[in-house]
């Protein structure tokens, strides 16, 4: 027995699970192992670093993936190297996918919009979008902030059935079981994207001790800001800040972000010296509010599985009642 939705059938998968394109942390490794458990891996094209999206891109060859970029740093080059390898998807977050849409589709493949509230929505249904994936300020990672997954899915569900009915809705921000994912459908999503939850696994390119930090926090200590983005000199458009874990870097710096600035060289040398040495204390581990719900890193195929199969219980097993968290023999907290 599998979850079928217009998102299975529409890509030919068993579970509607999509794992998010986390910037140079979606590997091949990753979105391969969770295609081939039966979701749709995606690659975390990020930035748009050429060398690392062509070697990703051969090495999933033969597995079917999608890809995803942050918009407004890329360029029609990169979604063409992406093009080349037919990815099941192209994914496209912040920013402006309109200059890319003819492209995308004269290759037969599918645009997904990666957006954070209705006016984006209505923007992305406007500009052709295939499927649109709505944001819920719990997300790990970059975003607007202003929403919550909650209340965002069903409104934008509701708006895609008015003006568009043929255009998927996929949820991201704090899915990262099956108790979020069957929650995500009943709201009205096709899919879910869940990018949090496969940071945390084997397949993931994640630091050691980043890993080990994940499964000892909860939800309460992640927070938005901007600071990394300025001492990695990364020119976010100001409506973006990222969700992190609220480190001593960040509490040192978010909110004096002017004072950040006057220090940017000493801040950047200390910033890549615990980027080099894996001290998380300093270094920046991009996370959402779903780190609560990781007691252990997993094999992604598993969680795929597993998410599904809680999902699946919980959706057409009988009474309602309140279920552990999915994970085998790790459901309580550590
Ligand atoms: C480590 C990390 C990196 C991310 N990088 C990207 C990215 O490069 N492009 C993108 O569209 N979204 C990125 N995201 C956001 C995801 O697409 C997705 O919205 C988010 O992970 C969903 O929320 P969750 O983390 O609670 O599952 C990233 C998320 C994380 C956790």
């Amino acid at each position: 027995m599998t979850l079928r939705t217009r998102f299975t059938e529409r890509f030919g998968i068993d579970h509607p699970i999509v794992s998010a394109p986390m910037d140079l942390v979606s590997t091949a490794e990753l979105a391969t192992a969770v295609s081939r458990a039966g979701g749709l891996g995606l690659l975390g094209g990020g930035y748009g670093d050429e060398e690392w999206l062509s070697r990703e891109l051969a090495a999933a060859a033969g597995t079917r993936v999608g890809c995803g970029f942050i918009t407004w740093s890329i360029d029609a080059r990169l979604i063409d190297t992406a093009l080349s390898h037919e990815p099941a998807v192209i994914f496209l977050s912040f920013g402006d996918a309109g200059p890319y849409v003819e492209q995308i589709h004269r290759a037969g493949v599918p645009l997904v919009c990666q957006v954070h509230d209705l006016a984006q929505v209505e923007e992305a249904l406007r500009i052709g979008a295939d499927a649109v994936c709505v944001q819920g300020g719990e997300a790990g990672g970059h975003g607007k902030g202003t929403r919550s997954t909650f209340t965002l899915v069903p409104e934008a569900a509701d708006l895609i059935a008015a003006r568009r009915p043929e255009v998927l809705l996929l949820a991201a921000g704090g899915i990262a079981d099956g108790r979020s994912l069957a929650a995500a459908l009943v709201l009205g999503a096709d899919a879910v994207v869940a990018g949090t939850r496969f940071w945390a696994t084997r397949q993931a390119a994640v630091t050691r001790a980043a890993h080990a930090r994940a499964v000892a926090i909860t939800g309460d200590a992640t927070r938005r800001t901007g600071v990394y983005d300025i001492v990695r000199g990364k020119d976010w458009p100001p409506v973006y800040t990222g969700r992190v874990v609220a480190n001593d870097f960040v509490v040192r710096w978010h909110g004096h972000e002017t004072e950040l600035v006057e220090h940017l060289d000493a801040a950047r040398a200390e910033f890549s010296h615990a980027v080099d040495a894996d001290d998380v204390d300093l270094a920046n581990m991009i996370v959402g509010e779903a780190v609560g719900q990781v007691h252990a890193i997993e094999d992604a195929g598993d969680v795929v599985r597993t998410m599904a199969a809680q999902a699946e219980d919980i959706l057409t097993g009988g009474p309602l009642q309140r279920r552990p968290g999915a994970w085998s023999g790790s459901g309580s907290h550590p």
